[in-house]
């Protein structure tokens, strides 16, 4: 049944901060397939980051793009390949129709406060600069619910080691 599974993308959606690109990463070197976040994918390909672009060209148009990688990546793939997705690339209608038809999607999902732990780490988001990150995200968390489950998958990630994740997945997919 796995190897049935690695010949579509696996695909993780769910919040920012959740873990997306290390599951993935983790994941993808498990089963021994290639790994690409499309984040860096859509910084790469448009020389920009991802609050550059934001700045510059607003949600709208990084949405665009963000659809063309994911398209582009769940085309291209030779081989198996895991894509962890930005936080609100499955909330859009176009993007979350093209994965759900194309790949496996896995909905990592976890507490608020894990969220609001984890994106402090980092200030790359543009989303979570203009208030309180904790509301941003508890606001996001509940609004962009009912799209996060239309995933076939839900994988709940709890505090523990980045391993209990990974082998829920594995579950998830035998
Ligand atoms: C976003 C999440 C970010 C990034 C952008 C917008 C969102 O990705 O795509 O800042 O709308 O939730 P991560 O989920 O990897 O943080």
């Amino acid at each position: 049944a796995l190897a049935r599974r690695l010949d579509r993308p696996i695909v993780l959606v769910g919040m920012m901060g959740v873990g997306k690109s290390s599951v993935g990463k983790r994941l993808a070197s498990i089963l021994e397939c290639s790994f690409v976040d499309a984040d860096d994918e859509i910084e790469r390909s448009a020389q920009m980051t991802i609050p550059e672009i934001f700045e510059a060209y607003g949600e709208g148009f990084f949405r665009d793009g963000e659809r063309r990688v994911i398209a582009r990546l769940m085309a291209e793939n030779k081989g198996c390949i895991v894509i962890a997705t930005g936080g609100g690339a499955f909330v859009n209608d176009e993007t979350r129709a093209l994965i759900l038809d194309k790949a496996v999607t896995i909905w990592l999902d976890s507490e608020l406060d894990t969220l609001v732990e984890r994106t402090a780490r980092k200030d790359n988001r543009p989303l979570l600069r203009d208030g309180n990150p904790r509301e941003i995200l508890s606001r996001l968390r509940e609004t962009r619910r009912p799209f996060y489950a239309q995933a076939p998958i839900h994988i709940l990630s709890g505090t523990g080691p980045l391993i209990q994740t990974i082998n829920k997945v594995l579950q998830e997919l035998s």
